[in-house]
């Protein structure tokens, strides 16, 4: 159970600590955030509300900390993080308990998204001991002008602290997506995970802590973002911010300093249909990519734009899937669970009644209780329905018939956002022109948008987000480049 056995040092009353210089530690605030089961809408647990003043400790003891681990070899940093990965797995099911009372994430999936984080950090650490063990040597000859009297060589070094900052969806995977590359570089972490997550990731930073990473160099505070949020986003002691999230990203990336950014703030993903395509596939797919974990993926299928002359049929296939789709309590592992909190399933209502409104045809009947919100369809959605452009972030899912690839191609383009898209056609040469001319980070062939798995890399465009991640490009991004020039007194070539 959460804040038990190994975890049992986390909890101080009903109150769970914060991590700071290797201790579980109470906030001298004496405050406390609630987290709010979704699905029984009471308080499920309770996190420290960390002060400014804490949160400049914790900054002095990740800069501290990061001095030492860059001096670290490579190959410990790496032994670590496997040590992390193997104490994470082995502790999946509290996690996966707490994923599943404070953010509703079905049961199942809860148990994935730990192990999946497992698998990442094992995979970054040794995909960091060869990207980071190596570097390039260059001479001075290949320019106009110069003669080999110079040996370049390049290296990466670490950025300093990183501030990561993971959203609610995927508290514990989206964080160590963030912390492994982070760490196996040479930089140390402040961890300012979600409020609604918060203690799956509390309980997840505790893995790391039994592995025995140096004091001070992962550190993980709680609170209110109006408290430490800006704070903490502006503090001149961070040197780089992963975030995920909403548009609070866009904020943030015009209040940090002049610091590498690293930014996935959502999408409104299109499945664009053919003609030609194989409509049980695509409906396989529109109920994978739009109604798992009820739509709440940043990767979602947002929006359907599919053929006219074959639109009558999908929808047919589609409504017939989603009349199988389990509605209900994430502990009893059911596929439509409750959206995260009342504010966003108001949202969605919203969106839902402004389509009622304008004429969209329900294919389902709205349905919600609490949190709670049945699956719907919406088809015959126009682009003057706000569903048509914005993201639900829920189990509802609209439907735009087309009449052309180019209108197809069109809607994609008009949105501000830019993460994935996906094409369903057997004409491969119509997909690839079709793939480039959207104007995503992904686009997907014959399959739902995804970000997994965790190795490719992940990116967007527009408000979509900043920079490419995947834990390549993660461990890249979170480093820089140091040249040191070896000058000759005399040009040397070798073997002249
Ligand atoms: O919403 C977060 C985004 O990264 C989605 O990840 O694995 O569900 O495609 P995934």
């Amino acid at each position: 159970m959460a804040g038990n056995g190994v975890f049992a040092e986390i909890l101080d009353g009903e109150v769970f600590k914060y991590y700071a210089d290797g201790e579980w530690k109470k906030s001298s605030s004496g405050k406390s955030v609630a987290i709010i089961n979704p699905t029984t809408r009471k308080t499920q647990y309770k996190v420290q509300a960390c002060s400014q003043e804490e949160v400049n400790k914790v900054m002095d003891s990740a800069k501290s900390a990061q001095k030492l681990w860059a001096k670290t070899p490579l190959w410990k940093r790496a032994e670590l993080l496997h040590k992390a990965a193997a104490i994470l797995k082995e502790h999946k099911a509290p996690i996966a308990e707490s994923l599943v009372k404070e953010i509703a994430k079905p049961a199942k999936d809860a148990v994935t998204e730990v192990v999946r984080s497992g698998d990442l950090v094992s995979y970054c650490a040794e995909e960091g001991v060869r990207i980071l063990g190596e570097g390039k040597f260059l001479v001075s000859d290949s320019f106009p002008g110069n003669e080999r009297t110079k040996y370049c060589l390049t290296s990466k070094i670490p950025l300093g602290v990183i501030l990561a900052i993971p959203p609610f969806n995927y508290p514990v995977n989206l964080a160590v997506s963030k912390i492994a590359p982070a760490l196996i570089a040479g930089n140390s972490i402040v961890l300012k995970p979600p409020t609604q997550g918060a203690v799956s990731a509390l309980h997840m930073v505790h893995c790391f802590h039994l592995a025995g990473f140096p004091k001070g160099l992962i550190n993980c505070v709680t609170g209110k973002g109006s408290e430490i949020g800006d704070f903490l986003t502006m503090h001149p002691g961070v040197n780089c911010i992963s975030f995920t999230g909403g548009d609070t990203g866009i904020a943030i990336s015009k209040k940090a300093g002049m610091i590498p950014l690293q930014m996935e703030l959502g999408g409104k993903d299109a499945c664009i249909v053919l003609e030609d395509a194989d409509l049980d596939l695509v409906a396989g797919n529109i109920i994978k990519g739009g109604f798992s974990y009820s739509g709440q993926r940043c990767t979602a299928v947002k929006v359907v734009l599919v053929m006219e002359s074959v639109a009558d049929a999908l929808v047919e296939k589609v409504k017939a899937k989603v009349a199988k789709l389990s509605v209900g309590a994430p502990e009893n592992d059911c596929d439509i669970t409750p959206v995260v909190s009342e504010s966003s399933a108001n949202f969605i209502e919203g969106l839902v009644m402004d389509a009622k409104e304008k004429g969209a045809t329900f294919c389902q009947e709205y349905k919600r209780e609490g949190n709670l919100i049945w699956p719907l369809l919406l088809d015959n959605v126009r682009p003057d329905m706000r569903i048509a452009w914005e993201e639900p972030f829920g189990p509802v899912l609209p439907l735009i018939r087309i009449n052309s690839i180019e209108e197809g191609i069109h809607h994609c383009n008009a949105s501000n956002f830019g993460l994935q898209g996906c094409v369903f056609t057997k004409d491969i040469n119509k997909a690839i022109m079709i793939g480039d001319a959207m104007e995503t980070g992904t686009v997907q062939i014959n399959s739902a948008p995804a970000r997994g798995p965790d190795h490719f890399p992940f990116q967007g465009i527009k408000d979509s987000g900043i920079g490419s991640q995947g834990i390549t490009n993660s461990i890249n991004m979170m480093t820089k480049i140091k040249t040191t020039v070896i000058n000759l007194p005399s040009p040397s070539y070798t073997m002249g």
